[in-house]
């Protein structure tokens, strides 16, 4: 019993210890270590006046659309977020599907293509790329 109360004593002193060398050091005006809050900036590149720079076309994987009336639409439209390549990715769909995944591109993602374009797509999709009649 007299161990416990001299072991909870001698920790309550280490404790008082710790308070009061941090108080010391907020007095002091240290709220933090020296390096803290400062950042190091890199050094500029040097940059050679004949550098020479190749840009080339951005790579986008190409989709394989099947032919067909829409085809255009599909890769106009469905571009603007993603590559259409979203099309042949899928596994064949049922033209339900097709119907609800044109639709939540509209309504859920805000690809606001025009109505008779929706249904245009919709019909290729259909078309194209259902159990019953996708071929690749
Ligand atoms: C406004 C942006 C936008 C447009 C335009 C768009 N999509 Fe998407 N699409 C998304 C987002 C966001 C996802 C989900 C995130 C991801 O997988 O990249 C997605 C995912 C998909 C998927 C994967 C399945 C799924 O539901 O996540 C398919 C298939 C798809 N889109 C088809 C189309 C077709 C077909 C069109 C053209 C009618 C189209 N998208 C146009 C934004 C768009």
């Amino acid at each position: 019993m007299k161990k416990r109360v001299l072991a909870i004593f001698l920790v309550m002193c280490g404790l008082m210890m710790v308070v009061a060398v941090v108080f010391a050091d907020l007095k002091k005006g240290y709220y933090r270590p020296a390096e803290l809050g400062s950042l190091r900036q890199t050094a500029l590149i040097e940059l050679s006046p004949d550098s020479n720079y190749q840009v080339s076309a951005y790579p986008v994987p190409g989709a394989d659309l099947v032919p067909g009336d829409g085809r255009q639409e599909v890769q106009t439209y469905c571009n603007t977020c993603h590559s259409p390549i979203y099309v042949t990715m899928q596994p064949p769909l049922p033209a339900a599907t097709w119907e609800a995944e044109v639709n939540k591109m509209n309504k859920a993602y805000g690809a606001a293509i025009p109505e008779d374009t929706t249904q245009k797509i919709i019909r290729y999709l259909q078309a194209h790329y259902t159990v019953e009649n996708r071929t690749p």
